[in-house]
């Protein structure tokens, strides 16, 4: 694992996007898996600077977001599909038939999460996994469990996943308690995995993925053992780390 520290999270940030640049313009076509949370939003707008720069081109950019609410529509204000609109796409030059995202509103999502694999596997895999982390060290929404599911699919939501994320829900927003995900198995393929971490609230999680057992109940821990991952972290996040893990 290469892990780079900042001071600041915007210094994190600027800089997982940097990497992300770099593989967009080193592979035009490359395809990208990405996250929504707090985390990637100023990741995405260094991203959506550079491109009204002209430094980047998205239109041979291929995405796969890794995941999404079930029982919420598209146009759901608090769907994943509404965030990455405001947060990335209207910014950038992709092609919508490029941008794939999990239906939530599938009438059957074992047979979407199914597709969604086959329209990965379509495109030539993932070239580059961008991820979050849950302070209950999940990765998209691959929740702590006894046995990690390799491929999409169905999941239920933790009490702690669940309360992190209330924040984003008005008292009369009913917050859904299952999702589909990335499984860890398609997340573990992609060629490069870059992770960002930002504040004292990952600094658990981050130690348990980089200095920890590798556990499922610890899913960002099976990164160990993927040969190209960059973890992006500011020093609050790094709080628990220290040399050599002791
Ligand atoms: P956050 O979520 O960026 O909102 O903290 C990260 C995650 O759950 O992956």
């Amino acid at each position: 694992m290469n892990i780079r520290v900042f001071e600041h999270d915007m210094q994190a940030a600027q800089a997982a996007a940097f990497l992300l640049a770099s593989q967009i313009l080193e592979k035009p076509d490359s395809v990208l898996a990405l996250p929504t949370g707090s985390t990637p939003v100023p990741v995405y707008k260094e991203l959506a600077h550079l491109t009204a720069s002209g430094i980047l081109d998205w239109s041979r950019v291929t995405t796969f977001n890794l995941d999404e609410y079930l029982g919420l529509a598209a146009d759901d204000e608090q769907s994943y599909h509404h965030f990455m609109h405001e947060q990335l796409f209207s910014k950038i030059n992709m092609r919508p038939e490029q941008i794939h995202i999990l239906d939530g509103m599938a009438a059957d999502p074992e047979a979407e999460c199914l597709a969604y694999e086959r329209a990965i596997r379509g495109a030539g895999g993932i070239d580059l996994a961008f991820l979050g982390i849950g302070r209950n060290g999940h990765i998209g929404f691959n929740e702590p469990t006894e046995i990690m599911s390799a491929m999409t699919h169905v999941v239920d939501l933790t009490a702690e996943t669940l309360a992190d994320n209330a924040r984003f829900f008005t008292k009369n927003q009913k917050q859904p308690t299952q999702a589909m995900s990335m499984g860890i198995g398609t997340i573990m393929q992609a060629r490069q995995i870059v992770l960002v971490a930002t504040g004292g609230g990952k600094a658990r999680a981050v130690r348990q993925m980089i200095c920890g057992s590798m556990d499922p109940q610890i899913p960002a821990s099976i990164l160990q053992i993927h040969k190209s991952v960059t973890i992006f972290l500011d020093r609050a996040a790094a709080a628990a780390l220290k040399a050599n893990c002791d």
